[in-house]
């Protein structure tokens, strides 16, 4: 008979075989920036989730700055929206006015800007619309710029997550073309098509105004297309590669590490949300749930986890060492 208990037997023992540990440092935390003053809006579907006007940001950036994690992920919400997703890249839009906000007072963050138009349109998808067509090859120009404008307000690294083909490719040319060679991509490379993003589109009020975005994210039954677009992105130029969502895809997870780039996981709105509902009923121990979900998807590949929890987790890491 093997013993396996043996191991078992006692924290210190089971801290001392323990094969994976999330780290602060493995964490993002994505935040919602709106235009206007004094605004700290609740995200009813997000508990614990805020939009900030760039006045009252200060609040969630010290947290940020104080937790120890890697970083944030940047989304701004602008008044104005329109069919070409101009504020996406104006240098003066919300998305840079708050990069520039962050960068010039805390240097000690990581800033990822994700690029995507659905912010900016006033249809809501990510790409130009012709009919009742979302363009591809005619969104790539706006992606570009929109990385350019974002990297010149100073954004650490770039991470679209519209899904059109040629993106990356697209991007890190217009990149280089404007001297931002060291400024890396982190592509949403297998995002697909998936209920738990709808708290987010309240977040960020982004929902699409006809139809889904089925024609450009991935079919959620689909891991072999997963790998396809995986590689395709890291021959394009992507320094990092995601998944998205995580929990519910984390053979996806499994399968992406054996590629040997940085991976990253983003544990969506609605996985987040699913847990904060649970512990707000008393079904659930929120910390616990919390913990063994990071520790699934770390166990399962990923590097880096963009995450909703970060900074609870941050706290709950903390505590722990
Ligand atoms: C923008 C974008 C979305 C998310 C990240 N970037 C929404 C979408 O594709 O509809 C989802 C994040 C989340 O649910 O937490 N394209
Ligand atoms: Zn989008």
């Amino acid at each position: 008979m093997q013993r396996f208990r043996r191991l078992r037997s006692s924290e210190n023992i089971r801290r001392l075989v323990r094969e994976t540990r999330v780290d602060r440092s493995n964490l993002i935390y994505p935040i919602f920036i709106v235009e206007g003053e004094n605004i700290k809006n609740p995200v009813d579907s997000m508990p614990g989730v805020f939009q900030y006007s760039i006045d009252r940001a200060d609040e969630i950036l010290k947290e940020i700055s104080e937790s120890k994690i890697s970083g944030l992920m940047i989304f701004g919400i602008p008044s104005h929206k329109d069919e070409l997703a101009t504020g996406a890249y104006d240098d003066n839009g919300i998305t840079q006015r708050a990069v520039r906000y962050i960068k010039n007072n805390y240097h000690d963050i990581l800033v990822v800007a994700d690029v995507c138009l659905c912010e900016y349109t006033s249809h809501g998808h990510c790409g130009v619309v012709h009919g009742d067509k979302i363009l591809n090859d005619e969104t790539l120009p706006l992606l570009s710029k929109m990385a350019v404008s974002l990297a010149k307000a100073g954004a650490d690294i770039i991470a679209p997550s519209d899904m059109m083909d040629g993106r990356v490719a697209a991007i890190r040319q217009a990149l280089d073309e404007n001297g931002f060679i060291d400024t890396p991509i982190m592509a949403y490379s297998a995002k697909f098509a998936s209920g738990y993003y709808s708290p987010f589109r309240d977040a960020a009020e982004s929902a699409p105004c006809f139809g889904d975005r089925k024609t450009y994210q991935m079919d959620c039954a689909n891991g072999r297309e997963a790998v396809r677009e995986i590689i395709d992105d890291i021959n394009e130029g992507a320094d990092i590669v995601m998944v998205k969502p995580a929990l519910a895809y984390l053979d996806v997870i499994k399968e992406a590490s054996r590629y040997d780039y940085p991976l990253a996981a983003y544990n969506v709105s609605g996985e987040y949300s699913m847990v904060k509902a649970a512990a707000q009923n008393g079904w659930i121990d929120e910390k616990r749930i919390v913990l063994e979900n990071l520790t699934a998807i770390k166990r399962a590949g990923a590097d880096i986890i963009i995450t909703y929890h970060a900074l609870d987790a941050a706290k709950w890491l903390e505590e722990n060492v």
